[in-house]
């Protein structure tokens, strides 16, 4: 079985890239929409909750976790391997995602939440590999909040992506990682404000270094369950736009008290 987890239903854009290139296996995904969003959290409050849904993983019985979060990838992947990688494999996005930029010459843009550009995880992972690359990192954290409340359409938020756009066009970017989970939903409103930005989710190439591990474990099924730790109809209505989620969201046992 397979956990993934996000602050809310950025991971599904995961989960739907991992179904899209062909993998089946048990998937348990859980939306923290009690704490979301992470982005604008401390590195202790952020491992805190990423600790209780690696446990909440083990005990439904998950040898394998994506984080399906950037934020959490940036700030906690390594304390969370150090404590349970005998019980459960994990696999972070931005790690497995930046070596596939070891030969990029351009100026790469990263748009991601208040806690990853600050961390600088990608541009830090990047240049690892790529010294000489030119990374530029801008924090879009309301984006989240667009998603997650469904406010695509209001006249703020539209104005609030276009002046994020301009930003990665004024600096040449051709190439702009889309470094939140959340984000790649967005992708067809932030086309309307450019034509020559390639926008790059970060989960593609994540599932592109481990696919042959995800097919030798496959049994070939697929099953889904979903979890939330708050207001899991809001999380269905929301998720329900990019994710075909047949399923009931319940609310995870461990935050019932
Ligand atoms: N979707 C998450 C990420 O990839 C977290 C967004 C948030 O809750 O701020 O970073």
């Amino acid at each position: 079985m397979i956990g993934l987890f996000d602050s809310g239903v950025g991971g599904l854009s995961v989960l739907k890239a991992i179904i899209n290139n062909g993998i089946s296996d048990d998937f348990i995904y859980f939306g923290d929409t009690k704490n979301v969003p992470y982005g604008t959290k401390t590195k202790d409050e952020i491992l805190s909750y990423t600790k209780d849904i690696m446990e909440f993983f083990i005990k439904k019985g998950a040898d394998c976790a994506i984080m399906a979060c950037n934020t959490s990838s940036a700030l906690v992947y390594e304390e969370l391997r150090n404590q349970f990688s005998d019980k459960i494999r994990i696999y972070p996005l931005i790690q497995f995602a930046a070596p596939c930029f070891k030969d990029e010459n351009q100026t790469i843009g990263v748009m991601a939440t208040a806690a990853t550009v600050k961390s600088l995880a990608y541009t830090k992972e990047i240049q690892k590999i790529n010294p000489k690359c030119n990374v530029i990192e801008q924090e879009c954290q309301k984006f989240v909040e667009i998603v997650e409340k469904r406010l695509y359409e209001d006249i703020s938020s539209l104005n609030y992506i276009k002046e994020k756009i301009e930003y990665f066009k004024k600096a040449g970017c051709k190439k702009v990682i889309l470094g939140c989970t959340h984000f790649p939903y967005l992708v067809p409103v932030f086309k309307k404000y450019t034509a020559d930005i390639e926008f790059i989710d970060p989960a593609e190439l994540l599932i592109k270094s481990i696919k042959s591990e995800l097919v030798s474990r496959s049994s070939g099924k697929t099953s889904f369950k979903f979890y939330v730790s708050k207001d899991p109809e809001n999380f269905k209505q929301s998720g329900s736009m990019f994710f075909d989620i047949e399923e009931d969201v319940n609310l995870a046992e461990f935050l019932k008290v």
